[in-house]
């Protein structure tokens, strides 16, 4: 249950509800985006709020040197994925309540686009609670320009549960360094923008347009895009001037788990991969496999043919006894 008035800190507060809100995360690479979405993605997962992280990049699994949650495939799968098991896992999700990280940094991007496009089909057809969805490198889903099946597929997917997730509880976080690329319906519809360092004229561009829809003026705009693009990693613009009606600039907080996207230091050794703690997975395994093979107990097989077994037992019982009542009298 989210408690009213509660909130998440990052290095400023943002109201728990966030989770039912579009969010999206603009800047340069390194600028320290997906550190940001780990650290929200933390403060989720000690408010109880569940999170389902999508990440093409093997950029998220450090969350596991600190929260046991299950890692859907990439480099450290407890349980592995293929392409075509998008709308599988989205119903295990959604049934099963899962906080999870779907790493998809082992398969290729179409088929990165055809699970993401089951999965999040899935999803907005069975969620009806609060359940926030963190879409790493978003503009591989939601492309402006690649037009292949799957990246239509992908981009119908993510525009629906972004334009009408909020009615089935479902809110998004989109992250990507090339705000010029990704669709712009889909980015448009943020209640929360977090913007951190950019350069890219084309990207200026982007931002510039969304303050002015926004309505801030020309004047304040120039020294919001100064800002943005004086930024060191960790700072960042939060502007929510509808939703939270703010604007301003803050660092982010330190995460508690280790940042698997971190950038090698140079003259540094390579860092023996942390310790990931355990997780009990035997509950989800046995969902995965109730559903392929149809045996839930919304299916009833079982208990069905258990009753129907209880009174094949019950009338054989009751005739032997008036089988045994009959010979007793006749013997008498
Ligand atoms: N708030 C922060 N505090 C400390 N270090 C940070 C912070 N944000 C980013 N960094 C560091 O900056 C680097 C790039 O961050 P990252 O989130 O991977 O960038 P991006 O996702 O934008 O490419 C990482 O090495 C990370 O450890
Ligand atoms: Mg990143």
């Amino acid at each position: 249950m989210i408690k009213a008035q509660a909130k998440l800190h990052i290095g400023t507060d943002i109201p728990e509800e966030l989770v039912t809100k579009v969010v999206a995360i603009l800047a340069k690479r390194g600028s320290g985006k997906t550190y940001l979405a780990g650290r929200y993605k933390e403060e989720f997962v000690k408010a109880g709020i569940p999170t389902v992280t999508i990440d093409p990049m093997s950029a998220h699994w450090g969350i596991r040197t600190k929260y046991a949650i299950i890692i859907f495939g990439g480099p450290k799968s407890d349980i592995d994925i293929e392409p075509t098991d998008g709308a599988l896992i989205g119903e295990v999700i959604v049934k099963e309540n899962l906080t999870c990280l779907i790493d998809l940094g082992d398969m290729k991007k179409d088929d990165q686009r055809q699970f993401a496009a089951d999965l999040w089909t899935t999803m907005y057809y069975y969620n009806k609670t609060p359940r926030h969805l963190i879409v790493e490198e978003a503009d591989i889903f939601a492309p402006q320009r690649n037009k292949s099946d799957q990246a239509k597929l992908s981009t119908i997917a993510l525009d629906t549960v972004v334009r009408r997730g909020r009615q089935k509880g479902l809110g998004v976080t989109l992250i990507t360094q090339r705000p010029a690329v990704i669709t712009k319906d889909v980015i448009s519809q943020a209640d929360v923008f977090f913007f951190m360092h950019m350069v890219d004229s084309n990207d200026i561009k982007v931002i510039n347009e969304i303050m002015s829809n926004a309505g801030v003026s020309k004047e304040e705009k120039k020294g919001l895009l100064a800002k943005i693009i004086n930024f060191k990693p960790g700072e960042a613009l939060l502007f929510s001037p509808t939703w939270m009606d703010t604007i301003k600039s803050f660092k982010v907080s330190k995460k508690e788990s280790y940042h698997a996207g971190r950038t090698p230091m140079l003259g540094e050794d390579e860092l023996p991969d942390p310790t990931l703690l355990p997780v009990f997975k035997d509950d989800v395994i046995k969902a995965l496999n109730d559903l392929t093979n149809g045996t839930t107990e919304e299916g009833g097989t079982s208990s069905t043919s258990n009753t129907c077994d209880q009174k094949t037992t019950f009338y054989l019982g009751l005739g032997l006894a008036m089988l045994f009542f009959t010979m007793m009298v006749l013997f008498l």
